[in-house]
């Protein structure tokens, strides 16, 4: 399935490392977006689907090499394209999904060293030619995350690496930064939740969301 171009911003994704506290601001992103009369699906991934999410559950705490991990990952997002971006961008919804590609170069690229020329080919074949139309990247430096997640539940398979990780990662969501400058927006999260919401809300309200 051909991805059905958009040309208004209709593909929004969120990023960041764990514990850049972006769970609250998609919600009420969400809420906005709805409140102004759009269609939002709100997703994430890996997930979306009843085979991403199974998958998500493999990704999250089965032991696997680097390779394992990134196949597993563009298996869930090809099935989460086909079954629910595409057709939500095709009748005209606004897609709002938590975690994309970006993810992956950071996290399994920059954070695993996985080959990023591997990682690119993967993104062709099972995007074809999708991407978002605008991507907030919550940034937060990485020992402020990290005593965020000390708080969190029970780790999975990511939040139980170490900060020299999740620096990595950073770095990695930095270079996807300075590579897709159009599409990027930084969102300094490291601030109290009125500051970070007023810098959400900016960013949707200069495309006119
Ligand atoms: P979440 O807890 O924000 O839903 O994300 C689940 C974890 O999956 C998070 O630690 C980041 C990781 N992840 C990757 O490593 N690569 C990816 O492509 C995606 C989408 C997530």
């Amino acid at each position: 399935m051909p991805p059905v171009s958009t040309t208004e911003c209709r593909f929004i994704t969120v990023e960041g490392i764990d514990g850049a506290g972006k769970s609250t601001h998609v919600t009420a992103m969400v809420e906005r977006l709805r409140a102004r009369g759009r269609e939002v699906v709100h997703t994430r991934e890996p997930g979306g689907t009843a085979l991403a999410e199974a998958l998500r559950e493999l990704i999250l705490h089965r032991p696997m090499d680097a390779l394992t991990e990134a196949l597993l990952i563009f298996a869930a997002r090809r099935d989460h394209l086909r079954q629910v971006i595409e057709p939500a961008l095709a009748r005209g919804a606004t897609v709002v999904c938590d975690r994309f590609t970006d993810a992956t170069f950071a996290y399994q690229g920059a954070g695993r060293g996985f080959d990023t020329a591997v990682l690119a080919q993967l993104e062709a074949w099972v995007q074809e030619g999708r991407h978002p139309d605008l991507t907030l990247w919550f940034d937060v430096p990485p020992a402020v995350a990290a005593q965020r997640l000390a708080h969190a539940r029970v780790p999975d398979r990511f939040e139980q690496e170490p900060q020299r990780f999740f620096e990595r990662v950073a770095e990695g969501y930095r270079e996807r930064a300075r590579a897709h400058p159009q599409r990027f927006v930084m969102i300094h999260s490291d601030a109290p939740l009125e500051a970070v919401r007023a810098q959400v809300e900016a960013a949707l309200a200069a495309r006119g969301l």
